[in-house]
């Protein structure tokens, strides 16, 4: 089957759905690659690198009008749904819940999507879970992110002029970016301390070196299927209580807090900016979920009280090579099950298939 890349248009994405090195293994396992004219420049994949693995480099509408299976990162904006070919699969993030208007465009086309972000996160589905891959890249850059905006650095350090305490980090969410938040913040030298309703990821901070805060005596945290589906007001209160002296003592602070299906909880009120040292960094991962901490914004840069608050989104594309590479790998998984030996087989009695199968006609 012709398999096309995607040129990402989205306003700063720079990722692209497929590397030269995969392009090379998905024509030996038997597709014929089409690979859109630049797709890769944002991550430094050259269209000669397409063409020295084995695909053709093509305009965008040829891209459309012959491949049986179109490959992207992003979802696609309501035009390029549009613009699909009746009939066509397309494999990349869709958030169809959130993209009714996208969801929409693609049901009239008859395109069906293997929507990476509707794979079930079941241990045989790991090696394709795009969302894993990109968190963990973005728990390593919001630490980067924010060790660049402090004015302070993260090692203890002794000098013959003195001896510069290490800086203190603190971690809100112990999930895919928590975890390699912490690793990276002690890689790089700091004391990390991290929260999480979740009691199994004691052992996981833990094991990276770092301590866990643990919320005692708080009721109602309901977990289902390994995450945090309901977590109760008074455990939010205990959990602030808790909190106050770390965040006081704070040099940096990462948020990664998310409830299953819900806005993001606040965790750090006005208040409690108002309480850390001048100077301290907020790193809010969860921006877009409508943020963990009271004053963050989308896409913006703030100071409040002292504080700089960084809302960044899409982090992974900050890292478009990484990112990509690991992106294209999880699709290549994903294919080798969807579609054995190039020619596509949606087997619904596959449950991941089953589950990240969307629009199926
Ligand atoms: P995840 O679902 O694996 O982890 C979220 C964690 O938050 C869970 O372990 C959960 O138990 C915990 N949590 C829930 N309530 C809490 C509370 N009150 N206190 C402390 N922890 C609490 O999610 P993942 O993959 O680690 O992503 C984390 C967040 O980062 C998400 O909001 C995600 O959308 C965001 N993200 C943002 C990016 C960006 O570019 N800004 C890029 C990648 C992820």
């Amino acid at each position: 089957m012709k398999l096309g890349v995607m040129k990402e248009t989205r306003s700063g994405e720079r990722r692209v759905a497929c590397t030269p090195t995969i392009i090379k293994a998905l024509v030996t396992a038997g597709f014929e690659c089409l690979v859109q004219q630049g797709a890769g420049e944002g991550a430094w994949f050259s269209d000669d690198a397409f063409r020295a693995a084995g695909a053709t480099v093509v305009d965008h509408d040829t891209l459309l009008r012959d491949s049986q299976i179109l490959v992207k990162v992003q979802p696609p904006s309501v035009e390029e749904a549009s613009a699909m070919r009746e009939g066509t699969t397309l494999v990349s993030f869709l958030y169809p819940t959130i993209n009714t208007d996208v969801a929409n465009a693609l049901q009239q086309r008859k395109v069906t999507v293997l929507a990476m972000d509707l794979l079930p996160r079941i241990s045989r589905a790991q090696s394709m879970d795009a969302l894993s891959s990109q968190n963990n890249l973005a728990g390593y850059k919001a630490v980067i992110l924010g060790s660049n905006a402090m004015p302070r650095i993260f090692p203890l350090l002794m000098t013959s002029a003195g001896t510069i305490a290490p800086a203190r980090v603190l971690i809100f969410g112990v999930g895919v970016a928590g975890l390699q938040a912490i690793a990276t913040a002690k890689r790089l030298g700091a004391v990390v301390e991290a929260t999480d309703p979740r009691p199994a990821t004691r052992e996981e901070v833990e094991s990276l070196g770092g301590k866990y805060l643990a919320v005692e005596g708080a009721e109602q945290v309901v977990i289902e299927g390994g995450y945090a589906k309901e977590v109760s007001a008074d455990y939010l209160a205990k959990q602030k209580a808790l909190i106050d002296k770390s965040l006081a003592m704070a040099d940096l602070v990462i948020t990664t807090a998310l409830v299953m299906g819900r806005t993001a909880p606040v965790l750090i009120t006005e208040d409690q900016v108002k309480m850390m040292k001048p100077g301290a960094v907020i790193v809010d991962m969860a921006v877009e979920q409508g943020g963990n901490c009271a004053l963050s914004k989308v896409n913006e840069t703030v100071t409040a009280h002292g504080v700089t608050i960084i809302g960044q989104t899409n982090l992974p594309s900050l890292l478009p090579q990484n990112a990509s590479e690991l992106y294209a790998k999880n699709i290549q998984n994903l294919l080798a099950l969807a579609a054995p030996g190039g020619t596509l087989n949606l087997d619904m009695s596959d449950e991941i298939l089953k589950g990240t199968t969307w629009n199926l006609s």
